[in-house]
C-alpha cells in the first residue's frame, strides 16, 4: 500500500493544520476548563467542508475520500479532539448513514444541511444497560401502521444538545432480536422528546455529552432508514467507518502529545543538558514516534481499504485498538516527560491524556474491538 498523499491530500492536511492552530487553539484550555461547545468554531469548520467531508458535491458535501478525512481529524485533534469528535460524529456515523442507506427524500430534507454543517448530527444507540451489548435494546419504536411511538432513554449522546437530527436505534419486534431493531430520524423539536442532563466528563470536554428521553415521540415511517428490521445492520456498518474517524481521533492526540513532548524535551535542561540528551527520556521518544508511525499506517490502511471498496471491518477495528492504546501511552509518556509541567494544564498534555481515555472506550471499546479482530481471524 502506498500512502504518499496527493497534491490535494497534502492541501486539505495543510488546512486543517493551519485552522487548528488558528482557530481551535485559542481558547482551547477555557473552553475545556468550562465544558464550553466550540460553537463558532464549529460553524467556521462548516464555512471549510469539514462537516460533510466524504458527502457527495449534490448534497453539499467536499466529495472528497476517506484518506482526506483521516488527514483532516488527525490534525484537529492533535489541537481540539472536543471539536474533533464533533466532526466525526457527523462526517462518519451521521452523513455517512444517511447518505449510504437514507432514501432521496431523506437526503434532501437532513443530509443537505447536515453536510454544510448548517446544522449537526447525533448517533444514539448506547443505552443505561446497552453500551458493549448493542443488541440488547430496551428503547422500543413500535409500529403503529403511518408512524413509529418510540419510548426510552439514550445514553452518553455525543452533540446530545447541540444537535438538531438524532438517529435513532430501537427495537420494534423483540421476539426477532438484533433483526427487530429499526433505526429512525428523529428531529429535536419533535413532542415528547427530552434532552436529559449533561455529562460532567473526565475528557473531551467541549463536546455536548447528554442523555436523552423519548415519552412517545411519534415518527413518521418516511424517517426510517432502510428496510424494517435493519436497524441493527444500520448501527453495525456505520459503527465499522466511524472507527476509522475514531481511530484517527486517538492518533492525532498522541502525535500532538509527542510534538509537544519533544519540544519541550529540546528545550527543558536537567543536570548540566537538555533533558533530550538523557537516555530515560529519549527512548521514551523513540517508543512513542515507533508507536504513532505504526498506528498512522495503521489508520490509512483502514481508511484506504475503505475508499477501495474493500472490507473494512478488520483493518477499522485493528486500527481503532492500536491508536487508542497508543494514544493512552502516548499521552501518559508526554505528562511524564513535561514532569511537574505536564500536571498544570497550561501544557496542553494533561488535557490530551484526559482526552485520549475516550477513545478506548467509545464506537466500540478496544475490548469490542478485539471481540471484532478475533471473530474476523478465526471465521475461517
Ligand atoms: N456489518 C454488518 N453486519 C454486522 C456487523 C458489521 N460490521 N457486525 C455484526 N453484524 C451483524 C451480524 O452479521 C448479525 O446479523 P445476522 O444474525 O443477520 O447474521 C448481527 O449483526 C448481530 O451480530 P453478532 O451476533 O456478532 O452480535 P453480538 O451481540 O455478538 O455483538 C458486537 C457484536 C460487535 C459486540 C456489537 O454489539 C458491537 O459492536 N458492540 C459495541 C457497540 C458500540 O460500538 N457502541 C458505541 C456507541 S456509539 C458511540 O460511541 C458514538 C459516539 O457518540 C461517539
Amino acid at each position: 500500500m502506498n500512502f504518499s498523499l496527493s497534491e490535494e491530500q497534502l492541501m486539505i492536511q495543510q488546512a486543517a493544520r493551519d485552522f487548528a492552530q488558528n482557530e481551535l487553539l485559542p481558547g482551547v484550555i477555557e473552553r475545556d476548563d468550562a465544558q464550553e461547545f466550540p460553537k463558532e468554531q464549529v460553524s467556521k469548520m462548516g464555512e471549510l467542508g469539514f462537516m460533510g467531508m466524504m458527502v457527495n458535491e449534490n448534497y453539499g458535501g467536499s466529495g472528497l475520500d476517506t484518506l482526506s478525512y483521516v488527514l483532516v481529524m488527525e490534525e484537529l485533534s492533535k489541537i481540539d479532539a472536543s471539536s474533533s469528535v464533533i466532526v466525526s460524529v457527523n462526517n462518519s456515523l451521521v452523513c455517512w448513514g444517511l447518505e449510504t442507506y437514507g432514501t432521496e427524500e431523506q437526503k434532501e430534507k437532513y443530509l443537505t444541511r447536515l453536510a454544510t454543517g448548517e446544522i449537526i448530527g447525533a448517533f444514539c444507540l448506547s443505552e443505561p444497560e446497552a453500551g458493549s451489548d448493542a443488541t440488547s435494546q430496551k428503547t422500543t419504536a413500535k409500529d403503529m401502521g403511518d408512524h413509529y411511538v418510540l419510548n426510552g432513554t439514550k445514553n452518553w449522546i455525543t452533540n446530545g444538545n447541540s444537535a438538531a437530527v438524532y438517529l435513532v436505534i430501537a427495537q420494534t419486534d423483540v421476539e426477532k432480536g438484533h433483526r427487530g431493531i429499526n433505526a429512525l430520524i428523529v428531529e429535536k423539536d419533535m413532542e415528547g422528546f427530552e434532552i436529559g442532563p449533561k455529562e460532567n466528563k473526565l475528557g473531551i470536554r467541549g463536546s455536548d455529552t447528554h442523555s436523552l428521553i423519548f415519552n412517545d415521540v411519534k415518527v413518521p415511517k418516511e424517517n426510517r432508514i432502510g428496510e424494517d428490521g435493519f436497524g441493527f445492520k444500520f448501527a453495525m456498518k456505520t459503527l465499522a467507518g466511524g472507527r476509522i474517524g475514531i481511530a484517527a481521533q486517538a492518533l492525532g492526540i498522541a502525535a500532538g502529545a509527542y510534538e509537544l513532548a519533544l519540544k519541550y524535551s529540546k528545550e527543558r535542561k536537567a543536570f548540566g543538558t537538555e533533558i533530550a540528551n538523557h537516555q530515560a527520556i529519549a527512548f521514551k521518544l523513540a517508543d512513542m514516534h515507533t508507536k504513532i508511525q505504526a498506528a498512522r499506517n495503521l489508520v490509512y490502511q483502514a481508511a484506504c481499504d475503505k475508499d477501495d471498496g474493500d472490507n473494512y471491518d478488520l483493518s477499522g477495528a485493528m486500527a481503532k485498538l492500536y491508536a487508542a492504546e497508543t494514544a493512552m501511552e502516548v499521552t501518559v509518556e508526554a505528562v511524564q516527560i513535561h514532569g511537574g509541567n505536564g500536571f498544570v494544564k497550561d501544557y496542553h498534555v494533561e488535557r490530551l491524556m484526559r482526552d485520549a481515555k475516550i477513545t478506548q472506550i467509545y464506537e466500540g471499546t478496544s475490548e469490542i474491538q478485539k471481540i471484532v479482530i478475533s471473530r474476523s481471524i478465526l471465521k475461517d
